[in-house]
C-alpha cells in the first residue's frame, strides 16, 4: 500500500495518521479480496476484460470479469487469458439470469477463481451453494435490507450495496440512503462493499467510516489506459457532467422499462418517441401486449457493445454513473487507484486534525 500511496501523494507521507487509518480501515476488505487496497472494479460488460481486469488486479486492486452474455467457453477463454496476464486475484460477475449459469459456475470452479459475484437478481436455487462447494467465495448485490440479511442467512460471503447514482442497470434508492440503512445492521455479519456515484477518495473514507469492508467503482476505471473501450467513448465520459448521466425514464405503465443509467444521446431520444409509439399502437389494438413489451425490452439489444466497442456513442448506450463528470483524462489504471487512495488518506488525516 506504501507504494501506491507515495506514487501520487507525496502530500501523505508514507507513515501519516491518515494513511494508516486508511489501511486499517480496508484491512478487512483487502484481505476477503487478497488485494493490497479494498477497491473493486466493478464489471462491466464489454469493458470488463482480460486488459482492464488484470491491470487492475496488477495495481493492487480487485478486477472482475464482466461475464454479461459470454458462452461457457468465451468465459474459459477469458479467464485463461486474464490468468496469463495477472498472478493476483480477480474475480468474475455472472448475470443469474444467463441460461448457462450452472455451466459458468463451473467453469469458474475450474479455473479456481476465488470470487463469483452474482449479479442481476437474487441467486437462483443451488448457484450459491455451487459457487461455494468449488472453495470459491459468494458476492451478492443487496437491493433492500430484508434481501442483504435473507442472503446473509443463506450464507454469501460478502455484499455489495449499489445506489442509483451507479452507470449500468440501477435501482431506486440512493447509495448514501442504502449505507445509511444497510450497514449498520449487515456490515458486522459479511463485509459489504459499497457502489454507486463514488468518484473520490474522501467518499471512499466516509463510507470505509460507516462501517464498509471496501467500495465498487465502475464508471471512474472507463477512461483508464488499459480500458479498451472505443476512443469515442472514452472522450464522451470525459466531456460529460454528472447531469449528463441519465436514468431511462418508462413512460407507460404497460411497457416496463428496467431503469438503465447512461450519457444522454439520440439513441436515448429515440427510445422515449418509440415507447410512445409502441403505446399509441397498443391503444389503436394494432399490436399485441406480448408483441409490444418485447419490441421495448429488445430495442437497446446490443447497443453496449455499440457504443464501447465500434464506437457509436450517438445511437449506442453510453452506461455512465454520475460520477462521470469526475473523470477529466485518461490515466494509468495504477494512478487512479493512487490518487483514490491519497485522497482518502487526506481525508483521514484532516478529520484528525
Ligand atoms: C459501462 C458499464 C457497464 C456495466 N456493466 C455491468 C455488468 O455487466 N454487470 C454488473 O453487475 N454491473 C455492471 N455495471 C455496474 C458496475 O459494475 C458498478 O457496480 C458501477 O459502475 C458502480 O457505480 P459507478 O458507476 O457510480 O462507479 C456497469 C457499469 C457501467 C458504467
Amino acid at each position: 500500500m506504501t507504494d501506491i500511496l507515495t506514487a501520487a501523494a507525496p502530500a501523505v507521507s508514507a507513515s501519516s495518521f491518515g494513511e494508516k487509518r486508511l489501511a486499517a480501515r480496508m484491512e478487512r476488505g483487502a484481505r476477503f479480496l487478497g488485494s493490497e487496497v479494498a477497491i473493486m472494479a466493478g464489471a462491466m460488460s464489454w469493458v470488463s476484460e482480460r486488459h482492464l481486469v488484470s491491470a487492475m488486479s496488477n495495481a493492487g486492486g480487485f478486477g472482475v470479469i464482466a461475464c454479461g452474455a459470454m458462452t461457457p467457453a468465451l468465459l474459459d477463454a477469458e479467464i485463461t487469458a486474464t490468468k496469463a496476464m495477472t498472478d493476483k486475484p480477480f474475480g468474475v460477475n455472472l448475470i443469474t439470469m444467463h441460461p448457462d449459469l450452472t455451466a459458468l459456475i463451473e467453469v469458474c470452479a475450474t479455473h479456481e477463481v476465488g470470487h463469483v459475484v452474482l449479479a442481476g437478481g437474487l441467486p437462483p436455487k443451488g448457484s450459491l451453494e455451487a459457487i461455494k462447494a468449488s472453495g470459491a467465495k459468494a458476492i451478492c448485490f443487496a437491493p433492500t435490507l430484508a434481501l442483504g440479511k435473507k442472503l446473509v442467512r443463506s450464507g454469501v460471503d460478502a455484499l455489495v450495496i449499489e445506489g442509483m447514482e451507479a452507470g449500468g442497470h440501477i435501482g431506486p434508492v440512493s447509495t448514501s440512503v442504502l449505507a445509511q440503512e444497510m450497514l449498520p445492521e449487515l456490515a458486522e455479519a459479511v463485509p459489504v462493499f459499497v457502489a454507486g456515484g463514488i468518484g473520490r477518495g474522501e467518499a471512499i473514507a466516509g463510507y470505509l467510516d460507516m462501517g464498509a469492508a471496501g467500495v465498487q467503482l465502475g464508471t471512474r476505471f472507463v477512461c483508464a489506459s488499459e480500458s479498451i473501450a472505443h476512443a469515442n467513448f472514452k472522450k464522451a465520459f470525459i466531456r460529460a457532467s454528472a447531469r449528463d448521466a441519465v436514468a431511462s425514464v418508462q413512460l407507460d405503465p404497460r411497457l416496463p422499462v428496467i431503469p438503465v443509467r447512461a450519457l444522454k444521446n439520440a439513441g436515448g431520444e429515440l427510445f422515449t418517441a418509440r415507447q410512445r409509439e409502441v403505446a399509441q399502437a397498443l391503444d389503436e389494438g394494432s399490436v399485441a401486449m406480448v408483441e409490444a413489451q418485447l419490441q421495448i425490452e429488445h430495442y437497446w439489444a446490443g447497443a453496449l457493445r455499440r457504443a464501447v466497442i465500434d464506437g457509436d456513442v450517438e445511437h449506442g448506450s453510453v452506461m455512465a454513473g454520475q460520477s462521470v463528470g469526475m473523470v477529466t483524462k485518461e490515466e494509468p489504471i495504477a494512478e487512479i487507484i493512487a490518487t483514490l487512495m491519497a485522497e482518502a488518506a487526506q481525508a483521514f488525516e484532516k478529520r484528525a486534525g
